[in-house]
């Protein structure tokens, strides 16, 4: 079947980013040209996704309006004779059809999921969150797609990280007695554990944000009870998920950036402007000029 609705949990406050984030959402802090979100939304409709549900709160309403006609704007640019800008403004706005929610209180990832369920219908669908960054060759989100196709089995995007890190992400029990297809890519797991200690966690495999899910989940998201943090994660649901269905990991290809804090922002933006056609040279140039100078 087909993957052609992805659901973007969008509703959070950014707390790890304040005070940048007091009256801006994450979402739209630019890396390097252009707002976080829409690098995660091109990814979704480079991977064939054809419906967007935003799941949204108050003071995120900027958001929407970035992929929205921006009809004053437009006339400006057009009566300027700017028809780069004029063409570029109006490809975010034919770029998605974007489909909202609201998620009145933040009761976590999991809670924010289960506000897509009617929008979502009975069809498995997919979960991009937006603070993960993923550059690579290939879309993540259809990497993942394709696993799921394979395997024709709920999964989860995940990457090695430092055993002392574990606290940070869910982290994927895998099954070592199936055999892992796909060069190692496709692991089968048994389950799934939100933010262990290093000494509790089943593996070193951390969940990224990119998730292709079984309608089903939404039955498990209702039985979820509050979790790591207080909060209902998803990664408990899809554990409740792995009892009647089989769930894989899959390790993708391209570089993950956490742009919901300031440490991966910048190195996204570091890695991006210094390969970027337009900025990348005078960039590589002020960069050697300040290591050498940093030298003295
Ligand atoms: C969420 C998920 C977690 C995952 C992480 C990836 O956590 O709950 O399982 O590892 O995203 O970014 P959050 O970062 O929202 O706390």
């Amino acid at each position: 079947m087909n993957i052609r609705t992805a659901v973007f949990p969008v509703a959070g406050w950014g707390t790890r980013f304040l005070p940048a984030t007091k009256a801006v959402p994450k979402e739209l802090l630019p890396i390097v040209d252009r707002p976080a979100i829409q690098y995660a939304i091109e990814e979704a409709i480079a991977a064939g996704i054809e419906r967007v549900i935003l799941v949204t709160s108050e003071h995120k309403r900027s958001i929407e309006d970035h992929f929205d006609i921006a009809s004053d704007l437009e006339a400006v640019l057009e009566a300027r004779g700017d028809i780069e800008h004029l063409r570029a403004v109006r490809a975010v706005a034919d770029m998605v059809h974007l489909v909202t929610v609201r998620q009145k209180e933040q009761l976590g990832l999991g809670h924010a999921v289960l506000m897509a369920r009617d929008a979502v219908g009975h069809e498995p669908f997919a979960v991009v969150l937006p603070d993960d960054l993923i550059i690579g060759e290939s879309p993540a989100l259809g990497e993942l797609i394709a696993a799921y196709k394979a395997t024709s089995s709920s999964v989860v995007a995940v990457m090695e990280v430092p055993k002392d890190q574990t606290r940070r992400y869910g982290i994927v029990d895998p099954d070592t007695s199936l055999p892992s297809p796909d060069g190692g890519r496709t692991i089968p797991l048994r389950g799934l554990v939100e933010k262990p200690a290093p000494a509790d966690a089943p593996s070193n495999l951390a969940i990224v944000g990119r998730y292709v899910l079984s309608p089903k989940i939404f039955e498990k998201l209702e039985q979820t009870p509050h979790g790591a943090g207080g909060e209902i994660q998803l990664t408990d649901a899809i554990q409740a998920l792995a009892s009647e269905l089989p769930i894989v990991g899959y390790k993708f290809s391209g570089t993950r950036y956490d742009v919901g804090a300031p440490e991966g922002w910048l190195k996204a933006n570091l890695d991006l402007a210094l390969e970027h056609p337009t900025y990348g040279a005078a960039l590589r140039a002020a960069l050697a000029t300040h290591l050498r100078d940093g030298e003295r």
